[in-house]
C-alpha cells in the first residue's frame, strides 16, 4: 500500500465526494428551476459529458503521471519543462476563496439542522423573515457555526489524505446515500413526483437562451470540482496504474445522478405543497421548512435529514478545496502539513469571517466594494474569472504545449484510441473556444 495514496475506491469516493456538494443539491434544483427544467437539463448533461469530463480528464491525467502539487505537476507535464508553468498553481488559491464562502453557507445549513429540531416557520414570509436576520443580524450565531465548520475541516485534513480525507469520505458518502435514498423513496409516494419527473425531463425550448446555456456551462464546471486543482491534487494520490478514464467517468456518473435524484426530491416537494419552481436561492433555506411544517412530525424528520445530507455533501467538498494548497505548501517549500494547515486553515477562516460579516446591516456598507459586498465578491471573482481562467490555462497547455504521443500513451491502455482522439479534439478546440465565450459574457464583454 502506498503512503499517503487513495486506493482505487477511495480516490473515486472522495473525487465523488468533492464533486457532490451544496453544487448539486442547493444550486442545481434552483437554477434548473429559474431555467424551466427539462431543456435545462438536457443542455446541463451534454455540457458535464462534452466539457466538463473533458476537463476533468485533462486534470486528472496531468495529476496521476506528475504525482506531485499543481504547480509542479504543470512544470513536469510541459513539453518545455519551462519553470514558468508554476504560475498555473494560481489556481489553488480559487479553493481557499471558495471555502472560505462555502464554510460560511455550510454554517447556516448547519444552523438549519440545529433549528430544524424546533418549530418550522407555516408561513413563507415568515420562513423569509427568519433566513433574513440570521444573515443580516444574527453575527454571533454565523460566527459560531462557521468556527465550527472551518475546524471540522481543519481537523480533518490535519490527518492526511488517507486517514483523513478518504476516511472521512468512507463514512460520509454511504450515510448521504442513505439520506438520499431514503428522501427518493419519500417522494415516490407522492402523487407530484411524476409531475416533477415530466418538469425535469420534458424539454420547453423556449427558455433556453444564451444566459441558460452559460449558467449550465458553469454549472457543469462547478458541480465537477474543476479549476481549483481539486481533481488534479487527488489524481496525484491515484496510483500510476489504476486506470484514471474508468475513475473519471465514475465520479462525473455519480455526481450527475446525485443532482438528477436531488431535483427529483426538491421538485416533488415543491409541487406538492403548490409552490413554484422558480425561486431561486432562497429555495432550501425559504421554501422547504415550509413545506416540511406542513407534514407534521414526519415533516420534521425530513427537515432535519435533508440538511444533515446537506451538511454531509459540503463538508467533503470543503475539504477538497484547501487540499491543493496543503499540497503545494507541502511539497514545493517543505512545510510540515500542520504548518500548512493552520496557514492556510487561518486564511480562508478569516476571510469567511469578512463575508459573513459584508452582508450584515452592521457592517455590510463598509465592506461593500463597487456595488458588491465581500462575499459577492468572492464568489464572483472565483466562479466568474479565477475558475474559468485555470480551465482555459488547463486545455490551451493540453493542447499545444504537451507532447501529444505521451497523452496518447496514457489514454490508450486505459481507453481506446477513438476515445483519446475525441478528447483531445475537444480539449484543444471545442472547449477552451467555449469556455472562452462562457468568460467574456460573465464579464460582460459580450
Ligand atoms: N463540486 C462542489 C459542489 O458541487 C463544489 C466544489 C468546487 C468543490 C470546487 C471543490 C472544488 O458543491
Ligand atoms: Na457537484
Amino acid at each position: 500500500m502506498l503512503k499517503n495514496h487513495f486506493s482505487r475506491v477511495g480516490f473515486i469516493l472522495a473525487a465523488a465526494g468533492s464533486a457532490v456538494g451544496l453544487g448539486n443539491i442547493w444550486k442545481f434544483p434552483y437554477i434548473t428551476g429559474e431555467y424551466g427544467g427539462g431543456a435545462f437539463v438536457l443542455v446541463y448533461l451534454l455540457a458535464i459529458v462534452f466539457i466538463g469530463l473533458t476537463v476533468f480528464l485533462a486534470e486528472a491525467v496531468i495529476g496521476q503521471n506528475a504525482q506531485a502539487d499543481v504547480a509542479t505537476s504543470f512544470i513536469k507535464t510541459s513539453k518545455s519543462k519551462n519553470k514558468n508553468w508554476k504560475f498555473a498553481g494560481f489556481m489553488i488559491f480559487t479553493g481557499l476563496i471558495i471555502l472560505s464562502f462555502y464554510s460560511v453557507v455550510l454554517g447556516w445549513i448547519l444552523n438549519y439542522v440545529f433549528t430544524s429540531f424546533g418549530t418550522l416557520p407555516t408561513e413563507a414570509s415568515a420562513a423569509g423573515q427568519a433566513f433574513e436576520t440570521l444573515i443580516t443580524k444574527d453575527i454571533g450565531s454565523q460566527i459560531v457555526y462557521h468556527t465550527i465548520i472551518a475546524g471540522s475541516v481543519i481537523f480533518i485534513v490535519l490527518k492526511g489524505i488517507k486517514a483523513g480525507i478518504e476516511k472521512l469520505n468512507l463514512i460520509l458518502m454511504p450515510l448521504l446515500a442513505l439520506i438520499l435514498f431514503g428522501l427518493l423513496i419519500y417522494a415516490l409516494t407522492l402523487d407530484s413526483f411524476s409531475t416533477a419527473v415530466s418538469f425535469m425531463f420534458s424539454p420547453d425550448w423556449s427558455k433556453i437562451d444564451g444566459n441558460a446555456l452559460l449558467a449550465a456551462l458553469g454549472q457543469a464546471f462547478f458541480t465537477l470540482s474543476l479549476g481549483v486543482g481539486t481533481i488534479l491534487t487527488y489524481s496525484a494520490s491515484l496510483p500510476k496504474h489504476e486506470n484514471f478514464v474508468k475513475s473519471s467517468v465514475m465520479v462525473a456518473i455519480v455526481d450527475t445522478a446525485i443532482a438528477l435524484i436531488a431535483g427529483l426530491i426538491i421538485f416533488s416537494f415543491l409541487f406538492e405543497a403548490g409552490a413554484k419552481s422558480a425561486a431561486g436561492p432562497g429555495l432550501v433555506f425559504i421554501s422547504l421548512p415550509v413545506i416540511f411544517s406542513g407534514w407534521g412530525m414526519l415533516g420534521q424528520i425530513i427537515a432535519v435529514s435533508f440538511f444533515v445530507a446537506l451538511v454531509f455533501a459540503g463538508i467533503t467538498s470543503a475539504v477538497s478545496m484547501i487540499e491543493p494548497s496543503l499540497k503545494f505548501f507541502i511539497d514545493r517549500f517543505n512545510m510540515t502539513r500542520k504548518k500548512a494547515t493552520i496557514m492556510c486553515g487561518s486564511i480562508f477562516y478569516i476571510l469567511g469571517i469578512i463575508a459573513l460579516l459584508s452582508m450584515s446591516s452592521a457592517y455590510g456598507g463598509s465592506l461593500t466594494f463597487f456595488g458588491k459586498n465581500a462575499f459577492d465578491w468572492m464568489d464572483f471573482i472565483t466562479s466568474s474569472v479565477m475558475m474559468p481562467i485555470a480551465a482555459i490555462v488547463t486545455c490551451i497547455f493540453l493542447g499545444y504545449f504537451v507532447d501529444k504521443d505521451m497523452l496518447k500513451q496514457k489514454f490508450v491502455p486505459n481507453s481506446s484510441l477513438a476515445v483519446f482522439n475525441a478528447w483531445y479534439f475537444l480539449i484543444k478546440f471545442l472547449v477552451p473556444l467555449a469556455i472562452i465565450i462562457l468568460f467574456l459574457n460573465k464579464l460582460g464583454i459580450i
